[in-house]
């Protein structure tokens, strides 16, 4: 009788059924009225009292032990897996293609921006998009009635008639007033991030973008080190043919502030419908940062000059790979995300 309880057991643990049908079919060989186990409990009866003793308990764990095993099969299989881990399903089909995602235009080429500075030197700062009036306007020279701050068609987040407003940065040159405010000189860096502007969405314009902007202070920095340092950037960015030119332009923050182009990369300065015939197109804004500027953080002016310099990353990303409307960088069309996956 022990060789056959231990040949049972030995039976019931080695199962592996996968179908209902052949797990009901070994319940019914194991379990059923004429069953192993039940004949062999039939048998039992008859052996005498040492024998019962012997045996009685091993063979109450065999049944038990059988029926457990009979109901973890069927719980297995209603769930549609098999008992030893596999799955009902073909395992040696082919897997399910699943799509990859790929970078967003804007973090390529923003990447691209700041390990371009990264590699000058350029440390990286981030701040608040919410911001408040002083490190939006009032540290950056906006005196408190000047058209600049319409200029810009902020989104105020408190009442705009109250002191030192709550807004939504409408550049990030709030990034650099808090650097100046914390940093030790000399400052390099540049702070990229988004921005937010009141403006109707068109091709050429969205009211939320995104920006890089730069920042080098120390003693000395002329306005030479800015032309070299933007011409390098663009070289970097667009090729190493590529040429600069600057035009005086305003900002409040920065004095003398210029407009940079670059020699348009598609026609090579022929003069094309990319750049409007005219061989350039403008890529930033930039300046020396205005002695009243240093002062509103704490910099000693007659010390110390640095220049600044701010992009839109959007329109570096259009100029490079000729997108024609802005709109498309919000719109998550893949046929357009799709274009972008060799960049990387
Ligand atoms: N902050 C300017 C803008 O948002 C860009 C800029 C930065 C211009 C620094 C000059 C110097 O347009």
């Amino acid at each position: 009788m022990k060789e056959r309880i231990e040949a049972l057991l030995a039976d019931v643990r080695g199962l592996v059924c996968k179908k209902e049908q052949e797990i009901e079919e070994a319940r019914v060989r194991l379990l059923g009225k004429k069953g192993e186990i039940t004949k062999l409990f039939e048998e039992f009866r008859t052996v005498d009292k040492e024998q019962k003793r012997l045996f009685g308990q091993a063979l109450n764990a065999l049944k038990q032990e059988a029926a457990q095993k009979i109901e973890e099969l069927k719980a297995v299989a209603q769930s549609g897996a098999s008992a030893n881990g596999g799955s009902k399903e073909d395992l040696t089909a082919p897997g399910d293609d699943y799509p990859l995602g790929s970078r967003h235009p804007v973090s390529i080429a923003r990447e691209e921006i700041v390990q371009i500075f990264r590699k000058f030197g350029y440390d990286v700062a981030e701040g608040p998009e919410v911001e408040d009036d002083w490190h939006v306007f009032e540290a950056l020279n906006f005196p408190p009635e000047h058209p600049a701050r319409e200029m810009q068609d902020t989104f105020f987040v408190t009442d705009n008639e109250q002191k030192n407003p709550i807004l939504l940065r409408t550049h990030t040159s709030c990034v650099q007033v808090r650097c100046m405010e914390t940093m030790k000189l000399p400052i390099r860096v540049v702070c990229p991030g988004r921005v937010f502007r009141n403006e109707a969405i068109s091709a050429r314009a969205h009211c939320i973008f995104h920006q890089v902007e730069g920042l080098y202070i120390d003693e000395g920095v002329t306005f030479a080190d800015m032309k070299q340092a933007i011409l390098l950037f663009a070289r970097e960015m667009f090729g190493p043919q590529t040429q600069i030119r600057m035009r005086p332009s305003y900002f409040p923050f920065t004095e003398p502030s210029a407009e940079v182009d670059v020699s348009c990369n598609i026609c090579h300065g022929k003069g094309c419908n990319i750049c409007k015939g005219t061989g350039w197109l403008e890529i930033l804004g930039c300046g020396m940062v205005d002695p009243n500027v240093l002062e509103a953080s704490g910099i000693d002016s007659k010390k110390y000059s640095g220049f600044a310099f701010g992009m839109g990353v959007e329109r570096i990303a259009m100029l490079k790979w000729q997108v024609k409307d802005l709109r498309h960088y919000f719109e998550n069309d893949m046929r357009f995300l799709k274009e972008f996956e060799t960049s990387i």
